[in-house]
């Protein structure tokens, strides 16, 4: 493959940092930008002295003049405490920041890949999530800033595409996990992990009944090379994720045989809005990109413990204060 210059947004935080570590692998021109909000450059350290890496610390709400063939856009926190601690800078970044990366991508013509979620769906009556199933998110509650952000960031893709034959590609990512999360970020996975490693109780939202999917990082990644390189008539929105579903009580139950012994648990209340089911039809994903995820729960798991073992003890002792990012 050719060597491209890449500009990855939001490439300090858990996905974006997973990517640029394959895309440096592969020979590629690398160029961060991220304004270290969730993300961190301890993410990025190992790439500090690679010549084809570059950083840039800026705010994608900002305009941006960086020429790059390929654009992946990653920005915006992603962990719901994360995006609703400033639900109006979630949505500028979500919207306005979309509209500086495509103005972007037309001026210099790049291929532009965007980073949409499973939250488009909102609490789905339609199961499992089909890429054509339009949603059900409550547009003035508490997620709204993250959910009808993304939506609307979908739709400026699409009107782009349409107005600009702009190189488009959308991808509706589902609940993703593996190394370099964010031990503090509050998504369940890396709450029960870090907690269970402090010997903490797992905190469980409502009865536990809910239910999630759960795609380790390296089949996402694989997923989003694909779709990078794929022709230019496949756009999206293709839904990527991992279509095994999981009560978070079974998720318990795993992450108990995992650390081989009982893990005490302290119920919560649901909060606002929170989906009770998930999980994607990956059957255009599989059609087009030739893609399903390959590593399991329990796999996944397993690295993932090891990562979290490895890391937390740079942390301060309260893991779940915001102030401890390495930033
Ligand atoms: N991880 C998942 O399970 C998941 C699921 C669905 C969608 N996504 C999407 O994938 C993308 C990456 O998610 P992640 O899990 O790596 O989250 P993350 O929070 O670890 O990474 C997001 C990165 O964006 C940066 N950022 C935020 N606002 C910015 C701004 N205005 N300007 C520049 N940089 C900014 C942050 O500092 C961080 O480095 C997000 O857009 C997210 O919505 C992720």
């Amino acid at each position: 493959m050719s060597k491209k210059i890449i500009l990855i947004t939001g490439g300090a935080g858990f996905l974006g940092c997973n990517l640029t570590r394959k895309l440096l692998e592969e020979g590629h021109k690398v160029i961060v930008l991220d304004d270290l909000s969730t993300g961190r450059l301890q993410n990025l350290i190992d790439f500090e002295k690679n010549e084809n890496f570059e950083f840039i610390k800026h705010d994608i709400c900002d305009p941006i003049d960086v020429r790059a063939d390929w654009i992946f856009n990653f920005a915006c926190p992603a962990s719901p405490p994360k995006y609703q601690k400033d639900p109006i800078q979630t949505i500028k970044t979500s919207v306005w920041g979309s509209f500086n990366l495509l103005e972007l991508a037309r001026k210099y013509g790049s291929r532009i890949l965007h980073t949409s979620t499973s939250e488009v769906y909102g609490d789905p009556t339609v199961h499992p999530q089909i890429e054509t199933y339009r949603g059900n998110v409550n547009p003035i509650g508490i997620r709204a800033c993250y959910d009808e952000g993304k939506r609307c960031a979908e739709t400026l893709f699409f009107d782009y595409k349409r107005k600009f034959d702009l190189d488009i590609k959308v991808v509706r990512i589902f609940n993703t996990y593996g190394p370099y999360m964010d031990p503090d970020d509050g998504r369940v996975i890396s709450n029960f992990v870090v907690r269970a490693l402090k010997g903490l109780p797992l905190e469980v939202y409502g009865d536990g009944k809910q239910t999630r999917s759960f795609c380790y990082v390296d089949d996402m990644i694989k997923a989003l090379l694909l779709m990078i390189n794929s022709n230019s008539d496949v756009i999206g929105p293709i839904n990527i994720g991992n279509p095994g579903e999981f009560s978070i009580n079974e998720l318990v139950k795993v992450l108990e045989s995992l650390f081989a012994k009982k893990l005490s648990i302290n119920y919560k209340n649901l909060p606002q809005d929170d989906p009770m089911k998930r999980k994607p039809d990956i059957t255009l994903a599989r059609e087009l990109l030739g893609w399903e995820p390959k590593i399991n729960l329990n796999e996944g798991l397993e690295n993932s413990v090891k990562y979290f073992r490895s890391v937390i003890s740079e942390y301060n002792a309260d893991p779940f204060s915001c102030d401890s990012c390495l930033q």
